[in-house]
């Protein structure tokens, strides 16, 4: 299985399936690194472990239409099976996700459908499950469906809320209990534990 990566930022939960795969205990080739911004901790990683990056962004394809080709091109050339979205901020394109339909993840910082949605990202998660009063929140592997956080759930993990939380205490709780879980979920998958549609 050939995994294909799509981050914007830190790429903590990338290297956390690069490490499994490395361990051996995800069976899966990690393929390619696509970000769209060049200045960013996941490309780092990606050199690092030599993975191949494509840098592919508003700037490098001002069409959308194009940049949606671009990163179709780039994925069918590295040959991938599974679009791996790990914190990637921008949406898929509708020739990526035509021809990658239930082959496309995502793990989400809260327990969806609760948290989702448009604009529903990084801390601004977190602040609104404090601001509901939650005492559970946790994380959410889901294939991509055609609306933001959407799509059949793959695996989600709880974590607890404790009086006097911040968000940003919060979301490094969260993010461990991420890479526990987005490795899990893709051994499972590469092992046929979890069937996809
Ligand atoms: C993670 O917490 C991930 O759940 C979140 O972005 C962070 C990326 O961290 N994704 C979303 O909010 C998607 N809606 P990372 O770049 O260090 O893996």
């Amino acid at each position: 299985m050939k995994l294909g990566f799509l981050a914007s930022h830190g790429g903590s939960n990338m290297q956390a399936i690069l490490d499994g795969c490395d361990d051996g205990w995800i069976s899966a080739t990690p393929a390619i690194l696509i970000c769209n911004n060049p200045n960013t901790q996941a490309v780092e990683r990606a050199q690092l472990a030599d993975l191949p990056v494509r840098i592919l962004n508003g700037k490098t394809h001002p069409d959308p239409e194009s940049l949606d080709h671009a990163i179709l091109d780039a994925l069918t050339n590295a040959r991938i099976d599974l679009i791996v979205l790990a914190g990637f901020m921008k949406k898929i394109g509708p020739l990526t996700m035509a021809a990658f339909r239930n082959r496309i993840v995502n793990i989400h910082p809260s327990l969806l459908p609760k948290f989702g949605g448009q604009g529903m990202y990084g801390l601004r998660v977190h602040k609104a499950v404090l601001e509901a009063g939650e005492i559970e929140t946790g994380a959410t592997v889901h294939l991509i469906g055609s609306q933001y956080d959407e799509g059949p759930i793959l695996q989600q993990a709880t974590v607890p809320v404790y009086p006097g939380d911040t968000p940003e205490a919060l979301q490094l709780r969260v993010l461990d209990q991420e890479h526990q879980l987005y490795p899990d979920t893709l051994a499972k998958i590469a092992r046929g534990e979890i069937e996809l549609p």
